[in-house]
C-alpha cells in the first residue's frame, strides 16, 4: 500500500512574505487534521525558510523545485543539496518540463540531478511527461519511455524508497486541460512496467507515481482513485490554501 503524497508546485510564485502568509494558511487548513498522505510544498528556493518556519511542528513538508548537481563552487545563481538539507527541505523536483522547456535541461542533466538529490539523502521527484505533438501523433509511450529510462540507468533500485516519479503531460499543464482518468492510468502503469523491468515488480509496486497537470478539487477524486496514481504535483490548486486543503481532503 503506497502513502499517498499531495505535493505542491508554487513555482515563480510567493516570496518570503507571502508564502509564510500561504504555508500559515495551509497549516491552520489541516490543523487536527490526521492525515494520511504526505503533504508537501516546494517553494521558491528564497521562501523556502519561511514556508519551513511555517510547517515546523506540523506534518507538512517542504521541498524544493530544482537544485545543481555540485556541492559548492562559482556556479552563479545555483543552489546545491547541501544548502537545501540545511534548510530543512526533504523532496527535490527535477526535470519539470518548465526547467526542459526554459532553461534546456536534458534527460542526461536530469538524470545527474537526480542521482545527486539521492546521494544526498533527500527524496527526488522525477518530471516526465509528453507534449501534445506527441499525444496527438501515438508517440507518448515513446517519449515518456525515454525520459524515464534515462534517469533509471543512472540510480539503483537501493533508491527505490526515496524515489518519485511525476507523470506531467505538457498540454495539460496550466492550461486547464487534464489527462482523462484512462490516460492518466494508462501512462502511470506503463511507468510502473518501465520501473519493474529496472528494478523488479515488488520495488516497482513502492514507488509513488504522481499525476501534475491542471490537478483541482473538481477532478481530483477521478484521478487520484485510478490504481497507479498515488498523488498529485499541483500547481495552480496549490497556490490557495483552501484549494490544496480541498484537494487533501479529497485524497484522505
Ligand atoms: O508542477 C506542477 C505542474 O506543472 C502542474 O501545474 O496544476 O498549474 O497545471 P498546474
Amino acid at each position: 500500500m503506497r502513502t499517498l503524497l499531495i505535493a505542491g508546485n508554487w513555482k515563480m510564485n510567493a516570496g518570503p512574505t507571502e508564502a509564510k502568509e500561504l504555508a500559515d494558511g495551509m497549516v491552520a487548513a489541516r490543523q487536527g487534521k490526521d492525515d494520511s498522505s504526505d503533504i508537501l510544498i516546494c517553494p521558491p528556493f528564497i521562501s523556502i525558510p519561511a514556508v519551513a518556519e511555517s510547517f515546523s511542528g506540523s506534518h507538512l513538508k517542504v521541498g524544493a523545485q530544482n537544485v545543481h548537481t555540485e556541492d559548492n563552487g562559482a556556479f552563479t545563481g545555483e543552489t546545491s543539496t547541501s544548502m537545501l538539507n540545511d534548510t530543512g527541505c526533504e523532496y527535490v523536483i527535477v526535470g519539470h518540463s518548465e526547467r526542459r522547456e526554459y532553461f534546456h535541461e536534458d534527460d542526461a542533466l536530469i538524470a545527474q540531478k537526480a542521482k545527486k538529490v539521492l546521494t544526498d539523502d533527500l527524496k527526488v521527484i522525477v518530471c516526465v511527461g509528453e507534449k501534445l505533438e506527441d499525444r496527438k501523433s501515438g508517440n507518448h509511450e515513446n517519449i515518456v519511455r525515454t525520459q524515464v529510462k534515462a534517469v533509471l540507468d543512472h540510480v539503483d533500485a537501493n533508491n527505490a524508497d526515496n524515489f518519485v516519479i511525476a507523470y506531467e503531460p505538457v498540454w495539460a499543464i496550466g492550461t486547464g486541460e487534464t489527462a482523462t482518468p484512462e490516460q492518466a492510468q494508462e501512462m502511470h502503469q506503463f511507468i510502473r512496467s518501465l520501473l519493474a523491468d529496472a528494478w523488479g515488480e515488488d520495488e516497482a509496486e513502492k514507488i509513488r507515481i504522481l499525476y501534475g497537470g491542471s490537478m483541482k478539487p473538481a477532478n481530483a477524486e477521478e484521478l487520484l482513485s485510478q490504481t497507479d496514481v498515488d498523488g498529485g504535483l499541483i500547481g495552480g490548486a496549490s497556490l490557495k490554501a483552501e484549494s490544496f486543503s480541498d484537494i487533501i481532503d479529497i485524497a484522505e
